[in-house]
C-alpha cells in the first residue's frame, strides 16, 4: 500500500504510459531454479499478474495487455498445454468472482476458437461481469499472434471490398487498425519483456511500431511492484520522437 501512495504522489498521470504491454516470460525457468514442475512456475506467474494488474490500476495506468498464450505455444507438450488451460480457467473464474466489484476490466484478444467451450464461455462471462470497471483494462492475449491478427484483419477488409462496402483506394492505416483485435485501445506506449529474451515473439506487431521497449532479466513470477516501478521510471527517462526532430 505504501508503494501505491508513493506512486500516486510521485507520478503525473499525464506523463505515465497510457498502455503498457507485457510479455510475461520466464515461468519455466523460475520453476526449474526451484526444481519444481513448470506448471508451478505458471501458477506463480498468474499470481504475479494479479498483483501487477492491481498495482498498475492504482498507479493510474489505463491499459495493461499481457501475452498469456501465443499461437506458437500449442507446440509445447500436451502436459504443459493442458496444465496451462486449467490454470487459465481458474484465473478466469477467480477474476469473475474477485474483480466484479473491483476496478479491473478484463478483456481478451486472440482467437478463442481453439479453446474448450468451457473456457470460451468463461471468457464471455468475465468480460461481461467486469465490463463497467473503469480504473484499468487488463487485456489477456490468448491464442494470440501478431501475424495471425493481421491475417484476420486482411480477410475482413477483403470481404468488405468484395461486398462493395469498402473502396480499395480508401484503405489506409486507420482501416487496418480498426480491424485488429485492439481496435478500441491506444497503441502500447511501453512494452516490457521479462526473463532476458530480446525479442517480440509475434506480439502486437502492428501496434508496437513506436512503443518504447524495456527488457529485464527478472523472471515473470518475480516481477513485482518494485520492478514495475523501475520499468515506468525507465520509460519516463526516454525521449519519444516518432520520427520527428
Ligand atoms: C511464459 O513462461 C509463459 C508462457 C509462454 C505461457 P515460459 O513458459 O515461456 O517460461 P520459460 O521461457 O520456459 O522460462
Ligand atoms: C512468448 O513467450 C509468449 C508468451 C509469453 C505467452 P515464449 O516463451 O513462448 O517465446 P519464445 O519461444 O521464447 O520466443
Ligand atoms: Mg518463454
Amino acid at each position: 500500500m505504501a508503494l501505491f501512495r508513493k506512486a500516486k504522489k510521485e507520478y503525473d498521470k499525464a506523463l505515465l504510459p497510457k498502455h503498457v504491454a507485457i510479455i510475461m516470460d520466464g515461468n519455466g525457468r523460475w520453476a526449474k531454479k526451484r526444481s519444481l514442475p513448470r506448471i508451478m512456475g505458471h501458477r506463480a506467474g498468474a499470481d504475479a499478474l494479479r498483483r501487477v494488474s492491481r498495482f498498475a490500476g492504482h498507479m493510474g495506468i489505463e491499459y495493461i495487455t499481457v501475452y498469456a498464450f501465443s499461437t506458437e505455444n500449442w507446440k509445447r507438450s500436451d502436459e504443459e498445454v493442458s496444465g496451462l488451460m486449467s490454470l487459465l480457467l481458474d484465473y478466469l473464474k477467480n477474476a469473475e468472482k474477485e474483480l466484479g466489484g473491483d476496478e479491473v476490466r478484463i478483456r481478451v484478444i486472440g482467437d478463442p476458437a481453439r479453446f474448450s467451450d468451457e473456457i470460451q464461455q468463461q471468457i464471455k462471462r468475465v468480460e461481461a461481469v467486469t465490463k463497467d470497471n473503469k480504473a484499468v483494462t487488463v487485456t489477456l492475449a490468448l491464442n494470440y499472434g501478431g501475424r495471425d491478427e493481421l491475417v484476420h484483419a486482411v480477410k475482413a477488409i477483403a470481404k468488405e471490398v468484395q461486398d462493395g462496402k469498402t473502396d480499395p483506394d480508401s484503405i489506409d492505416e486507420k482501416t487496418v487498425s480498426r480491424h485488429l483485435y485492439t481496435y478500441d485501445m491506444p497503441d502500447p506506449d511501453l512494452v516490457i519483456r521479462t526473463s532476458g529474451e530480446l525479442r517480440l515473439s509475434n506480439y502486437l506487431l502492428w501496434q508496437t511500431s513506436y512503443s518504447e521497449l524495456y527488457f529485464t532479466d527478472t523472471l515473470w513470477p518475480d516481477f513485482d511492484e518494485k520492478e514495475f516501478t523501475k520499468a515506468i521510471d525507465a520509460y519516463l527517462s526516454r525521449s519519444r520522437r516518432f520520427g520527428g526532430r
